[in-house]
């Protein structure tokens, strides 16, 4: 898979990529991530990327023009399956969006700063935004961290065993179970018997009902959705 990230800031954003799971996947050569650093493409000497909105108001937005040369560019070397705008404005990223993502060849993320970019730029070439929250950050770069994250760990061979993506919170729209290491008692606190016991098909059946416990007391809405 190959992202694509647009941004004014990419000095911001690489430090996730160069740890961790994500460092992991790109050295594998399982995802491939490119930052386009947009002031590149800004106009005339100062390399203009913003400018006032128009009707007033406070804040600065993202001009169209650099914002095209730069996704065109993109656009000839090769075809994209997504171009995904990182906005508060849009629909919350969940599993599932993550799931269709990580299946997706070519994708282009556009971090938005300031008040956001020209709505002809989201009119004419994003084909999804996504919010990482109700919550308002102060540039899409995070929130484009956290989606590569989400998507990039779901490639199969990222992650050493296959198997944990899939029991992950929200892959069947339930919260985990809770889960214990050694030692077996902590301050008189002891781990559940059935996680002893070795018997495989019972302690199954226990995450299953804590899972759904745990769900429908914290976040019930997930139990409505399926
Ligand atoms: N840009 C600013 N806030 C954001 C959010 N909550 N999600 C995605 N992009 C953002």
């Amino acid at each position: 898979m190959r992202i694509d990230i647009i941004t004014v800031e990419p000095e911001l954003i690489r430090s996730p990529f160069e740890n961790s799971m994500m460092k992991r996947a790109i050295e594998k050569k399982l995802a491939e991530v490119h930052f386009h650093n947009l002031r590149e493409y800004g106009l005339g000497n100062y390399r203009q990327v913003d400018d006032y909105q128009f009707g007033g108001g406070a804040g600065m937005v993202l001009m169209i023009q650099p914002i095209a040369k730069c996704i065109e560019k993109l656009q000839l070397e090769r075809q994209y399956d997504e171009i995904i705008y990182m906005t508060p404005d849009a629909k919350t990223l969940n599993q599932a969006t993550a799931n269709s993502l990580s299946l997706k060849k070519n994708i282009i993320i556009l971090t938005g700063h300031y008040k956001g970019v020209d709505q002809r730029v989201r009119d004419k070439y994003i084909t999804k935004e996504i919010s990482i929250g109700d919550y308002v950050l102060t540039g899409g770069e995070l929130a484009a961290a956290v989606l590569c994250d989400a998507v990039i760990r779901l490639i199969p061979g990222v992650l050493g065993d296959e198997t944990s993506a899939l029991t992950d919170s929200f892959q069947d729209n339930l919260l985990s179970p809770p889960v214990y290491t050694r030692p077996s008692e902590y301050d008189n606190m002891k781990v559940p018997d059935i996680l002893l016991s070795g018997n495989f098909p019972k302690i199954e059946e226990w995450r299953a009902d804590k899972a759904y416990e745990r769900t429908k007391k914290i976040r019930p809405d997930l139990l409505d959705e399926s």
